[in-house]
């Protein structure tokens, strides 16, 4: 089998490359990691293995030539311009997302959007058979690639076959919204072993395999006959595995004199409130942040709080600002807040100090470390790492997390202050009662909280999910001459697909 360029026994597939350009004085970019806790996460996995990253660089256009970071060798797919607007603005974060999270903003379908949701499916599929060696497992990850378990099997049946969705899987009523919901459970069917955050979320997707697709599913597995291709039927495995972070990591980063001195800084550049309340969302619906903004404005209106001894930092990170939804949002959160501030800041003391940035993750630690209340409402979320990233950086035991009920951290984090963001009466009693609750208590709490995450970090979540995939019940198929030849053809066709991408924009580094 000739391959051009090396391949790897481990392979994660996800939309993004764990990197981003860094831009010098001198308008040289070189790459840096991202400090995401999938990349930490990996590392111990990568560490007796070689290991590459397939995904998008972040930029339409070719891609940049493959490249090692560190020791994991990077193998960039590329997007044209209208691909960026089709299959991730418009398929996976105008059609998908709303779907999968409760319907919260209308979904939009075009059928053109799926046409390129596939075409770019196909590309990832023969980028992992690219880089795979034989019989290597394979990782993919979240909705975006949903096609491409079902896409790599039929390239290369030698290969063991994982997927991993981040956010929540939708209930049978609302994924059946969907006119391509077949080929979206076939697609995932593709792999050995597919892992949800929540029982719920393996419960909805079995569901959906029975109730839409008429299959037999038993205990957490799917039994599947394709319709071509593969001889006999294969047993899928599913069930709910959460992701975690790098607690240790941050721990440690948030025992630094650096971060200690900066979380005193940042206490004092707001005039050292007594209550400092901290929010750290994607700018996205899914987040509750007008929810929050809302429940807090009726605290000062009701003056159950009042600011200088009160105020909150809401940092909101710019994201998928091309989609109208997002644009809508970002208009009614900044225009709450500006109402917000008009009406209760007195001089000297704002009420909300609203910063629509990305922060370094040492400045991040800070923060968490500097606040006294954490707001975490989102009205779905998959999981919700910042929760779990706060409680990691609380080693003095102080703090107090309000989180909301429909978090997947809500599942392990029971100590946290609960709420439900839609009933707003309710989250202003749960900020009031974490406020209120003697400090013996809330350290008991993040003690608990904290054992929870240490004892289930994000290097534990990844070792459990290649151990469930490697014990997947399915056996790996040997390498036949025909998925040879079909490699072959793989390679050819992603040549081609380089050189028939948007020539016309710039390489992003190489
Ligand atoms: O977990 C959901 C997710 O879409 C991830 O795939 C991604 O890392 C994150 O949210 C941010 O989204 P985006 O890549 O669209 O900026």
């Amino acid at each position: 089998m000739t391959v051009a360029g090396p391949t790897f026994d481990l392979v994660v597939a996800a939309n993004r490359l764990p990197v981003d350009v860094v831009v010098d004085a001198h308008g040289e970019g070189t790459w840096q990691r991202s400090p995401g806790g999938l990349v930490s996460a990996m590392e111990g996995a990568m560490a007796d293995r070689g290991a590459a990253w397939v995904g998008w660089a972040g930029e339409p256009g070719l891609a940049p030539a493959p490249f090692y970071q560190g020791n994991l060798f990077m193998h960039p797919v590329s997007l044209t311009s209208v691909e960026v607007e089709e299959y991730y603005e418009g398929f996976s974060n105008d059609t998908l997302w709303p779907i999968y999270h409760d319907v919260i903003v209308q979904a939009t379908f075009h059928r053109h959007w799926w046409n390129t949701y596939r075409t770019v499916n196909h590309r990832f599929a023969h980028a992992i058979a690219e880089v795979a060696a034989p019989g290597a497992t394979v990782w993919v990850h979240d909705y975006q690639l949903q096609l491409v378990p079902a896409m790599v099997r039929a390239i290369r049946p030698d290969l063991r076959i994982g997927w991993f969705n981040h956010i929540p899987f939708p209930p049978v009523e609302l994924f059946a919204q969907l006119p391509w919901r077949r080929a979206l459970v076939e697609g995932l069917l593709g792999a050995d072993f597919l892992g949800f955050q929540r029982t719920a979320d393996a419960g909805n997707f079995l569901r959906s395999c029975r109730r839409l697709l008429g299959m037999s599913t038993r205990g957490d597995t799917v039994a599947f006959t394709p319709a071509g291709g593969e001889p006999a039927s294969r047993t899928v495995r599913v069930s709910a595995i959460p992701i975690s972070v790098d607690f240790r990591g941050l721990t440690a980063l948030a025992s630094t004199s650096k971060v200690l001195s900066r979380a005193a800084d940042i206490r004092a550049s707001l005039g050292d409130p007594e209550i400092l309340m901290l929010g750290v969302d994607r700018l996205d619906y899914t987040k509750g942040i007008r929810h929050r903004l809302k429940a807090y404005g009726e605290l000062l209106q009701d003056k159950s709080l009042a600011p200088p001894s009160v105020t909150l930092m809401q940092v909101a990170m710019p994201s998928r600002e091309r989609v109208d939804a997002y644009r809508v949002l970002r208009d009614e959160v900044e225009r709450t807040v500006g109402q917000i501030n008009g009406e209760f800041e007195v001089l000297g003391s704002t009420p909300i100090h609203y910063l629509r940035h990305f922060y370094p993750r040492e400045e991040m630690v800070a923060m968490f470390v500097a606040a006294d209340i954490m707001l975490v409402t989102p009205l779905r979320d998959g999981m919700n790492l910042v929760a779990k990233e706060y409680v990691s950086c609380r080693n003095d035991l102080g703090g107090a997390l309000v989180l909301s009920e429909f978090t997947g951290a809500w599942h392990e984090l029971h100590q946290a202050f609960i709420c439900n963001p839609h009933d707003i009466e309710g989250v202003k009693q749960t900020i009031m009662q974490a406020i209120n609750t003697p400090e013996d208590e809330r350290r008991r709490r993040m003690k608990a909280m904290r054992k929870r995450v240490a004892d289930h970090d994000v290097q534990r979540w990844a070792s459990n999910y290649l151990e469930a995939l490697a014990s997947a019940p399915s056996k790996p198929h040997r390498l036949t001459r025909a998925s040879t030849r079909e490699l072959r053809g793989v390679e050819r066709a992603n040549r081609a697909n380089l050189r028939a991408s948007d020539t016309a924009s710039e390489r992003i580094g190489t």
